[in-house]
């Protein structure tokens, strides 16, 4: 059984996070390939599809992006760094205003790929938890709560 827990964002904590292994190994690179695939086909029509572009070779990009990240975070080559440096994914995401509520669905998405994917729940369970953990530090934006909260410290 693999837990697919949600545990909420407090705004502008970076919580730490272990890279995962056991997925690539499982799935070798162009298994990989296909499930980063796969999980665009399911963004696309998902809540957040409006955060993403909507012409086919602009996603494709985007997704080819992604996989090497990926890739590289679950122990596999360097091959996103080799390409773009050190990107800092926090700053990368900054343009595009993030909400807990699109995590959230982000979240959704990745369950449901996981769901149909033909790995161990290990493999599985360890994947889930670095994108649960690290899905945090790319909430760039606060809910209204937080800010009358911030806005009341000011009055
Ligand atoms: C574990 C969490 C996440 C990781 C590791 C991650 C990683 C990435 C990477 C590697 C890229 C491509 C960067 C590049 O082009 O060099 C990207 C782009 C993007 N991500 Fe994330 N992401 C995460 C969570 C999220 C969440 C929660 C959202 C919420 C909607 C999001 C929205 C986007 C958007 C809008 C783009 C840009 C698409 C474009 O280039 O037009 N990401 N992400």
């Amino acid at each position: 059984m693999v837990d697919y827990k949600v545990t909420s964002t407090v705004f502008g904590e970076r919580p730490s996070f272990k890279e995962p292994r056991k997925i690539l190994q499982e799935l070798g690179r162009s298994g990989f390939e296909d499930m980063m695939d796969r999980f665009y086909d399911i963004v696309v029509e998902s809540d957040i599809a409006n955060f993403f572009p909507q012409d086919k070779a602009i996603l494709d990009k985007v997704k080819k992006h992604n996989t090497k990240f990926f890739v590289e975070a679950c122990g596999g080559e360097k091959e996103y760094s080799n390409e773009m440096g050190n990107v800092d994914m926090v700053e990368m995401h900054k343009p595009f205003s993030i909400p807990e509520k699109a995590r959230v669905e982000w979240l959704g998405c990745m369950k449901e790929l996981l769901e149909e994917l033909n790995v161990s729940d290990v493999a599985k369970q360890e994947f889930w938890d670095y994108c649960e953990m690290f899905s945090k530090h790319m909430v760039n934006k606060p809910t209204d709560l937080e800010s009358h909260m911030k806005l009341t410290d000011h009055r």
